[in-house]
């Protein structure tokens, strides 16, 4: 869900970048990533809530704990929220 949803904020402007410099061919590539990407991410996240409802955690508070025990470095805004909101990501669980 953390590397899945970084995807999702760094996408876009890697896409940009790439229009600029005239490689509309990999833009286009990126964009077809970025879409998949929002499937994977809402996977993530149903699998994520389903285990949290079965195992009685407070989602918000149990996906920040789980970042600080195995992610290093924390989370690097800005969020991509309108992308992991159409995911199924509020921002309750990462900010
Ligand atoms: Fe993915």
């Amino acid at each position: 869900m953390v590397l899945e949803a970084r995807g999702l904020d760094v996408t876009p402007g890697m896409i940009k970048k790439l229009v600029s410099v005239n490689d509309p061919e990999s833009a286009a590539i990126l964009e077809v990533i970025y879409r998949e990407e929002i499937a994977h991410v809402a996977a993530g996240t149903r699998w994520f809530y389903h285990i949290c409802h079965r195992e009685n955690h407070n989602p918000d508070i149990y996906f920040q704990s789980l970042v600080e025990t195995y992610y290093k470095g924390g989370l690097k805004p800005p969020f991509n929220t309108k992308a992991r909101e159409l995911a199924g990501m509020p921002a309750s669980l990462y900010q």
